[in-house]
């Protein structure tokens, strides 16, 4: 599910004729079934999917209705408003001095729209998709839908809390089958970040391989050791095998929004124009006027939102580093703390019961592939208030 939706609790019924078996074989969502368990219960704290509790800014909304009230309500530029995409090319070289062409941007109906249109437009069934994982279902459930095999790298834990990815394992999981790599950095949900060198090995892999990199870059601000992180945008150049994916939903607030953006190579702007057409025909053409006044006023927000988030993962930290059970390291990037609890065998199992006895909704670490069982995942970009009021009712359950 979206890190965000309430989804229906209907039981599922069998469709009259077959599916595609890539849907059929769908996985439901693991963080959806402790959700539902959870459904309506006046005391709940809700950790468990990717947004703080605060609404979009004004300035965004202000933006947007002004948009709609001066008509904005047609069909417009399939890759986005042409200012919107100049803003974006200005918030490339603000933030990592490279000034993207405009034929290498595309504004998308959120990220998850960006990386659902890039697997169609480069997977082929029965291609390979090498992903780091722990990793965020949806991505790869984007490539299994467009036909691929996943295949997960896991990062390694470290004993003190904290991962690891092992270059020589990414690389010998690629094989001649292997289309793309994805790899989400900052991480959902591990919080771990690829630091410079490793993205010049890593595009420099891609490169003499001849294999699509998709570099999700959408927690970029939200680093605490830096301004912003490391992004393969400063090392690529124009025609590498290279997408990044962006998104309004982190920085500004903006979930509900669906708006973001990627950066791909200038000669597929016409396929992106295409692929844009024939799913969505565009983002919604008067919202694109609060994605236009995120990144042209939105900076001391966008500021503001890491900040606060520095302060939750201090508050989370400073509670859970103290339990005997809890292994965790000080998030470094990315708005979870992803910690593992000792003796706990099956996290699905584990987050019932802690929200059960709690109230606290946290995401089982499962839900992030077979290597993310034995940790669990909260989102600390809530209020302080509520992220302390969490932890005063987890300390018991974890201890
Ligand atoms: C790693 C990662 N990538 C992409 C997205 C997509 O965000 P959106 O579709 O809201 O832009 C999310 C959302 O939680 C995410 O965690």
């Amino acid at each position: 599910m979206p890190e965000s939706a309430a989804p229906s609790t209907a039981s599922p019924q069998r469709p009259p004729l077959p599916l595609r078996p890539e849907v059929e074989g769908l996985e439901g969502s693991k963080i959806l079934e402790v959700w539902r368990l959870g459904f309506g219960r006046s005391d709940l704290i809700p950790l468990w999917v990717g947004e703080g509790d605060q609404p979009t800014p004004d300035f965004i909304g202000r933006a947007a209705v002004q948009a709609l009230h001066n008509g904005h309500t047609t069909y417009t530029h399939k890759r986005g408003w042409p200012d919107l995409r100049a803003a974006l090319a200005d918030y490339a070289e603000r933030h990592y001095g490279v000034r993207p062409v405009d034929e290498a941007i595309s504004v998308t109906s959120a990220g998850m729209n960006a990386i659902a249109l890039i697997m169609q437009a480069i997977v082929r069934p029965g291609d390979e998709v090498v992903v780091v994982s722990p990793i965020w279902p949806n991505a790869p459930a984007a490539a299994r839908i467009a036909g691929a095999q996943v295949v997960p790298v896991d990062l390694d834990p470290l004993p003190e809390g904290g991962f690891n990815l092992d270059m020589e394992k990414l690389a010998s999981a690629c094989t001649s089958a292997t289309r793309a790599i994805f790899v989400a950095s900052p991480s959902n949900p591990t919080g771990w970040m690829m630091e410079r060198e490793q993205q010049r090995q890593l595009l420099d892999l891609c490169r003499a391989r001849g294999i699509w990199l998709i570099a999700d870059e959408v927690y970029h601000r939200f680093v605490y050791d830096r301004a912003v992180a490391p992004s393969f945008l400063a090392i690529g150049e124009p025609e590498d095998p290279l997408f990044i994916v962006h998104s309004f939903s982190k920085s500004w607030a903006m979930t509900g929004w669906r708006l973001g953006w990627m950066y791909h190579p200038p000669s597929m702007a016409l396929v992106f124009e295409g692929l844009i057409e024939f799913s969505t025909s565009g983002a919604p053409n008067f919202l694109q006027a609060g994605a236009l006044a995120a990144l042209r006023e939105g900076e001391a927000f966008a500021a503001e939102i890491t900040a606060s988030c520095a302060t939750g993962a201090e508050i989370v930290h400073g509670h859970l580093a103290g339990l005997p059970r809890v292994t965790i390291a000080k998030p470094q990037a990315s708005f979870y703390a992803f910690f593992a609890v000792e003796g706990m065998r099956d996290s699905l199992a584990f987050a019932k019961q802690i929200l059960n006895e709690t109230g606290v909704g946290l995401a089982p670490g499962s839900a992030f592939g077979d290597g993310g069982e034995g940790f669990l995942r909260l989102c600390f970009a809530s209020s302080h208030e509520r992220l302390e009021m969490a932890m005063q009712r987890l300390q018991p359950v974890l201890r």
